[in-house]
C-alpha cells in the first residue's frame, strides 16, 4: 500500500513537471488571445499582455550567454487592414544596451501558428518548431555576445492567422512588434527612444525587407537605423517556379500562407485542389501541430502543379494579389524610401532568389530612391551557404552601424565575394538542422524528405567557430 502511494505521487510529481516544462501550443495557449473585449479599439503597438519565458540557447560559439526573456501580447493589423494581435518575444542580455533593439526575423515560413517563434524558442518545445526557431538564434549569437549589445526583438510577424509569404501584413506586425518593444520598457527596461535594426534571412530576409519599404508609410516614427537584408526573394511568383520539384514544400508552405490571408484564393485553391492530394497539400498547415496521424509527407521533388485541375493557373488568376503580396519593390520611390542605409547579401546561385539580376534590380530601385545600400554577392553559392558564409558580415556590419562607425554606400559599386568553395548541398543545404544538436522534443517532421546537411551534418556552431571574423 505504502509502495503504491509512493508510485502514485511520483507519477502525479511527474505529470506536474512534464506539465509545467512544456510550453503550450499558440492554438491552445490563452496568452495569445487578448482577455479584454475592447482591445480592437487600442492603437497599434500597444502591448495588450506579457510574461516571462524560458527559453534555452543552442550551444553557441561565444560561450553562455546570461540573458532574460519576454513575451508580448501586441496590437497590429492584418494584410486587409483590420485589428489583429500577434506575439514577439524579447531577450535581453546581461549587460545589453537597452538603447538598442536588433529585430530578428526568423525564417519560419510556415502556414502553422503553432511554427511561431513565440513557440519554438520555448524551452521544451517539440521539435518541428524548434527546428525553424529556436536553432536559427546561432546566426544572431554573435550580436548578442558583448558588453553594450542590443536586446532581440523576435516578432511572429506572419501573425495569428500564419499568413506566411504575405508581405505586406509582415512588415505591420514587424513593425508594430517594435513600437510594442519600445513601449515595454516597464517590462523590458527598454526606453521608448530605443534605436532599431532589423535583419533576417529568407522568409525572414522576406519579412525585413517589407518592413523596410513600409517603414516610410506605416511607421515613420519608429526608429529604424539600419536593415541587414539576406536572400530575400524578390517575387515569390518566380520563387515558386524556381523552387518548384525541388524544395516543393515550400511551395505548399507559401500557397497555405496566402490562402490564410486571402479567402478568395482560399476558396479557389480548395475547389481546384485534386482529392488524391487532399491530405497532403492541407496536412502541412499541421507542421508544428503535433497531429495523431502525421499526414503524408511532401517529397521535395513533387510536382505541386499536379496537384490542382487547373495547374498553375493561379499564377496568372491572382496575379495582381500576388505581386501585391509578394514583389518587392513597389513601395520604393524618391522621398518613401528607406531613410536609413540597408545592406542586402545573396548567393549568385541561390534557385529561391533567382535570378540574382532581380536583386540587382531591388537594389537599384532603392539606390535611385535616394537609399544607402551595400548588396554582397556570394559567387557560386546557394541558399543555404550564403546563410552561413554571409550571415556574420551582416552581423559585423550592424554592429557597425550601431556604433556609428562609418559604413560604405555601396550604391556605386559591385561586390562579389569569391569563397572558393563549390555550392556545397545546394539549394536548402544547412537550412535544416538536424541530429542531437537540437533541444527539441522529437517530433516526425513530415515535411522535408531528405534534409539536407551543410558539410555532412556539421553544427552550425562548427562552421561559425572555425570562421574568421
Ligand atoms: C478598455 O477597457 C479598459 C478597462 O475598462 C480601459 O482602461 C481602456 O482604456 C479601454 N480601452 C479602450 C481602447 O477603450
Ligand atoms: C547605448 O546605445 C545608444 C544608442 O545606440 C548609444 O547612444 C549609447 O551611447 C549606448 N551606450 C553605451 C554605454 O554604449
Ligand atoms: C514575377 O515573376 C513572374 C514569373 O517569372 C513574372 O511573370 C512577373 O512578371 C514578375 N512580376 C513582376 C512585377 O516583375
Amino acid at each position: 500500500m505504502r509502495s503504491l502511494m509512493i508510485g502514485v505521487a511520483s507519477l502525479m510529481f511527474g505529470l506536474l513537471a512534464l506539465a509545467s516544462d512544456i510550453p503550450e501550443l499558440p492554438s491552445r495557449d490563452a496568452f495569445y488571445t487578448p482577455k479584454a473585449h475592447n482591445w480592437t479599439g487600442e492603437k497599434a503597438g500597444t502591448v495588450l499582455d506579457s510574461r516571462t519565458v524560458t527559453v534555452e540557447l543552442p550551444i553557441l560559439p561565444g560561450g553562455n550567454i546570461e540573458f532574460e526573456a519576454f513575451q508580448l501580447l501586441y496590437v497590429t493589423q492584418d494584410f486587409d487592414g483590420n485589428k489583429a494581435t500577434s506575439v514577439t518575444t524579447i531577450i535581453v542580455p546581461q549587460g545589453a544596451n537597452t538603447s538598442r533593439i536588433l529585430s530578428y526575423q526568423i525564417a519560419y515560413d510556415s502556414p502553422d501558428i503553432n511554427c511561431s517563434p513565440s513557440y519554438g524558442l520555448q524551452k521544451g518545445a517539440n521539435r518541428a518548431a524548434v527546428a525553424w526557431t529556436l536553432n536559427q538564434m546561432i546566426f544572431v549569437a554573435e550580436a548578442a555576445a558583448d558588453a553594450g549589445s542590443p536586446v532581440l526583438n523576435i516578432p511572429d510577424y506572419e501573425g495569428s492567422n500564419a499568413a506566411f509569404t504575405v508581405g505586406p501584413q509582415s512588415a505591420y506586425q514587424t513593425l508594430d512588434s517594435i513600437r510594442a518593444a519600445t513601449k515595454s520598457g516597464h517590462i523590458t527596461n527598454i526606453p521608448e527612444d530605443a534605436e532599431a535594426i532589423l535583419f533576417g534571412y529568407s522568409g525572414g530576409g522576406y519579412a525585413s525587407e517589407w518592413a523596410a519599404e513600409f517603414h516610410h508609410a506605416y511607421a515613420s516614427d519608429v526608429k529604424i537605423i539600419g536593415a541587414a537584408i539576406g536572400g530575400p526573394p524578390p517575387n515569390i511568383t518566380q520563387t515558386y517556379k524556381n523552387v518548384n520539384k525541388a524544395i516543393s514544400s515550400l511551395n505548399v508552405w507559401a500557397m497555405l500562407g496566402v490562402m490564410n490571408a486571402i479567402p478568395k484564393i482560399n476558396e479557389y485553391m480548395h475547389s481546384d485542389l485534386k482529392d488524391d492530394h487532399r491530405e497532403q497539400f492541407l496536412g502541412a498547415l499541421q507542421r508544428c501541430s503535433e497531429p495523431e496521424v502525421s499526414p503524408p509527407k511532401i517529397p521535395n521533388w513533387a510536382d505541386v502543379n499536379k496537384w490542382f485541375h487547373n495547374g498553375d493557373e493561379f499564377l496568372t488568376e491572382f496575379e495582381p494579389e500576388l505581386r501585391e503580396i509578394g514583389v518587392m519593390g513597389n513601395h520604393i520611390e524618391k522621398g518613401k524610401s528607406p531613410s536609413f542605409p540597408v545592406y542586402i547579401y545573396q548567393g549568385s546561385a541561390d534557385l529561391i532568389t533567382a535570378p540574382y539580376s532581380n536583386t540587382e534590380a531591388l537594389k537599384k530601385a532603392l539606390c535611385d530612391a535616394g537609399t544607402d545600400v551595400f548588396l554582397v554577392k556570394w559567387k557560386g553559392l546557394g541558399h543555404g551557404n550564403t546563410l552561413f558564409l554571409g550571415t556574420p558580415w551582416a552581423m559585423k556590419w550592424i554592429k557597425k552601424v550601431f556604433n556609428r562607425e562609418p559604413i560604405q554606400n555601396g550604391c556605386g559599386d559591385d561586390h562579389e565575394v569569391d569563397p572558393g568553395v563549390g555550392d556545397l548541398a545546394g539549394i536548402f543545404g544547412g537550412y535544416y538542422v538536424d541530429g542531437d544538436s537540437s533541444p527539441g522534443r522529437r517530433l516526425v517532421w513530415g515535411d522535408v524528405e531528405e534534409p539536407l546537411f551543410i558539410q555532412g551534418g556539421a553544427h552550425p556552431a562548427d562552421v561559425l567557430g572555425r570562421m574568421e571574423l
